[in-house]
């Protein structure tokens, strides 16, 4: 047997690394990497609210491919290195930065309800909000402040993470509004990765409608994770909706590598 080459490991004696609520983390093929795995499972409120949607995590690992390989693309720094299944995708073992960056450009959720603005209200420009990542106390919002003092990350991590959120959201609301749907707002992860002894902060976990939020331009329907938190049904049919106007999954659902598709009017 050629112990050099890197071999297929089956699922079940793979070291496991970490398992969160909607994926599980592998340890890859070679050092410094990791294999991240959907799964079907939604939560909300912390967990509090937990089902298993069949589909979602095949449809997320897809959508989330598409926006971190475009991502890398036009230069933005990422995790992602290439999806390796339906449900699979290697990448970059990078130190996750505890912080949950938040971007907002229409008022919803927990901003509509914290500060009494209408959900749908557009916001007078792109607003950039830092939770804790930390389950025990809720995610709370933090400052710049707190960041620092906490040493989560230095003021030069913050721009650095800041500016990358900024592009992001460029990307994201332009690929979005090209095929018909409004991004209100989005989470996202960063973390440190080193490459010889320079780090670098890359985007990191996953963009997908999970971590959205995503409303049809003309209608306002959702076409995210809303749908589970406020009991709407339809989830697997939004985000299959979001697969499709992309061009990820064609009309039959074989998923297919199409580019995305024009919305007239
Ligand atoms: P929020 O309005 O509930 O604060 O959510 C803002 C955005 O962040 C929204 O697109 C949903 C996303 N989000 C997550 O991805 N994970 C979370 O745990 C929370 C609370 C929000």
């Amino acid at each position: 047997m050629d112990f050099q080459k890197p071999r297929y490991i089956p699922m079940s004696r793979r070291r496991r690394i970490y398992e969160g609520k909607a994926k599980v983390l592998y340890e890859g093929p070679e050092p410094g990497t990791l294999i991240q795995h959907f799964k079907d499972d939604a939560t909300a409120f912390n967990a509090k609210k937990h089902e298993v949607i069949e589909g979602k995590g095949v449809l997320n690992n897809r959508i989330s491919e598409y926006v971190f390989q475009h991502l890398n693309d036009i230069g933005v720094p990422t995790h992602f290195i290439r999806r390796l299944n339906m449900r699979e995708q290697l990448i970059r073992e990078v130190e996750i930065i505890p912080l949950e960056v938040v971007v907002r450009n229409v008022a919803a959720g927990s901003l509509a309800t914290r500060l009494g603005i209408d959900e749908g209200t557009q916001l007078p420009r792109s607003i950039i909000e830092f939770y804790y990542k930390n389950d025990k106390l809720n995610d709370p919002m933090v400052s710049e402040e707190h960041i620092t003092a906490f040493g989560w990350a230095s003021p030069q991590e913050i721009d650095d993470i800041m500016a990358l959120a900024i592009r992001v959201n460029d990307f994201l609301s332009g690929l979005f509004l090209g095929v018909g749907i409004r991004l209100v707002d989005f989470k996202m992860e960063t973390g440190r990765l080193w490459e010889n002894d320079v780090m670098r902060i890359v985007v990191a976990d996953e963009i997908s409608p999970d971590s959205c939020r995503l409303w049809d331009i003309k209608t306002n329907d959702k076409m995210d994770k809303d749908r589970f938190r406020r009991d709407m049904g339809g989830l697997v049919e939004a985000y299959t909706e979001v697969a499709k106007r992309l061009g990820i999954v064609a009309e039959g659902e074989r998923p297919q590598g199409m580019g995305p598709v024009l919305v007239k009017g």
